[in-house]
């Protein structure tokens, strides 16, 4: 299907009751619904926003075009949740209704200040030439959940200096002052962040450009998110125009993040080491983190990537939100586990040891389900497990002893993604111990190497039958642990 223009900005509330309902059966019928992670209920999900614990509870606000899988007029949805592992739908939380937002309630941020939600986002318009202009807007949630948005947005204009891609405003508070953070590209092409700060949360003034050793790394930086740990400040951000370098930068953008010293605030400066990847997986963009309630930082990101088509297209919806994550710092990078809240999805349980020999074997069966497995003794060239299999169909997630390497492969997983970006990815793991930690869903696996070193995530989309759970070991034997729960 052709979607025109037109189709893209129709707005929600002119669609009528039977449309809806037509759309929502089709969606409903996909093969490829999950079954314990966010997603849309029809359209296309993207970036997570105004992620934060309010009023007692979680909120986690999402990207949302609810009339099919492309990106059109964005809306904010929101979904609410006690532990951050059961999302009830709440509904639309943001919409575009207003001069400054007319083409879409694009990402943004929130934060608590006396008793009310703050959510800074940026409003996308576009002129009768179908020139972009930015606004940055803040509305209100009061703890009934009532939301109220401004009659005049908030930052009017873009800088001298910068271009109309200019968005998604991250709010922190540091001392008595609010800090926002926002994605630019500067006048010659590159990106950069930006620092606005505000004693209100309403009037903002523009501070200038963050300083950093990155002055020429991509053409567009999104969904900035600046924290702190300790001593440490992390930057995390989504910059476009990144070449491939190595195992490095496969997907169409990246998404990442540098450690350094605290953001020096008057000189608005940041001295920070290297920019790693947060994910090494296939799909995964625009993460964005919170504060939770006992102090962990969380992150959740967008399974997904812009410009890609995905297989549930088809089927009128596109894409979910990852399982949230506990970041925590480790010699100079982030280290990423699933939140120990996800514990209560676990069901039956089954375990495996055993010593394979140039073999694979067929263990468990499962299409949504938590996976440990410890490799005790490696003596093989190749460890793997084979997911989601059946005998044309499976996804391999690997340890390579000689090169060192855990190598994820969606060649075999079903119907085909993104092809053109390779079906592999890999990345070194150098200190020998080797922890596989699986979350699969229906469309979905998540793999955390070692407690969280590294992490892959990546859509699939297998036929239901593939629901073999198998390992393998070539060249030489392998003894390793598994534990399986059905979720
Ligand atoms: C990132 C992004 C943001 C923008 C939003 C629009 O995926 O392009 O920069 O605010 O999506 O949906």
């Amino acid at each position: 299907m052709e979607w025109t223009k037109e189709m893209r900005y129709r707005r929600l509330e002119e669609i009528d009751i039977n449309e809806m309902e037509e759309l929502k059966k089709k969606v409903n019928n996909s093969e490829w619904r999950q079954n314990f992670h966010i997603q849309p209920e029809t359209g296309l999900l993207n970036d997570p926003n105004g992620f934060c614990f309010f009023n007692g509870e979680y909120h986690l606000f999402y990207q949302w075009f609810p009339l099919g899988p492309v990106h059109g007029l964005k809306y904010w949805y929101h979904t609410k949740s006690q532990d951050l592992v059961t999302w009830e739908n709440v509904g639309v939380g943001i919409k575009p209704n207003h001069d400054y937002d007319s083409h879409g309630a694009y990402s943004g941020s929130a934060i608590e200040h006396n008793d009310t939600l703050y959510l800074m986002y940026t409003g996308n318009t576009r002129d009768e030439n179908w020139e972009r202009h930015p606004y940055q807007v803040v509305a209100t949630m009061n703890n009934q959940g009532r939301m109220t948005k401004p009659q005049q947005a908030n930052i009017t204009e873009v800088p001298s200096g910068y271009t109309d891609h200019f968005r998604d405003p991250k709010v922190w508070k540091s001392g008595d002052l609010f800090y926002a953070i926002i994605g630019a590209q500067r006048e010659n092409l590159t990106g950069c962040a930006v620092l606005y700060k505000s004693d209100n949360l309403l009037d903002w003034t523009f501070l200038g450009e963050m300083k950093t050793q990155l002055n020429e790394f991509g053409y567009m930086w999104e969904c900035p998110d600046y924290f702190e740990d300790n001593d440490h400040g992390i930057f995390i951000f989504s910059p476009q125009g990144i070449e491939k370098s190595g195992d490095e930068f496969q997907n169409i953008y990246q998404s990442g993040y540098l450690v350094g010293q605290k953001l020096d605030l008057e000189m608005k400066e940041f001295a920070h080491g290297r920019f790693y990847e947060l994910d090494r997986g296939f799909d995964f963009y625009a993460p964005q983190t919170t504060l939770a309630q006992d102090g962990r930082r969380i992150l959740v990101g967008w399974m997904g990537l812009p410009e890609i088509d995905y297989p549930t297209d088809q089927d009128g919806w596109a894409h979910c939100l990852t399982l949230p994550r506990e970041l925590t710092i480790k010699e100079g990078k982030l280290i990423q586990k699933p939140i120990e809240e996800l514990k209560k999805l676990r069901k039956t349980k089954q375990v495996i040891e055993a010593t394979i020999s140039n073999e694979t074997i067929n263990v468990f069966k499962g299409v949504s389900f938590e996976l440990i497995c410890e490799l005790i003794e490696i003596d093989s060239n190749q460890f793997g497990i084979e997911i989601r299999a059946s005998d044309d169909e499976y996804t391999s997630i690997m340890f390579d002893s000689i090169e060192k390497e855990i190598i994820v492969d969606r060649s075999k997983s079903g119907q085909p993604v993104a092809k053109e970006y390779g079906e592999q990815r890999k990345c070194l793991i150098t200190n020998g111990q080797i922890k596989f930690h699986l979350f699969v869903d229906v469309s979905s696996v998540e793999v955390f190497i070692n407690d969280g070193e590294e992490v892959f995530t990546s859509r699939i989309f297998p036929r239901k039958e593939s629901d073999e759970i198998r390992f393998f070991s070539n060249g030489g034997s392998t003894t390793f642990y598994a534990e399986k729960w059905d979720i």
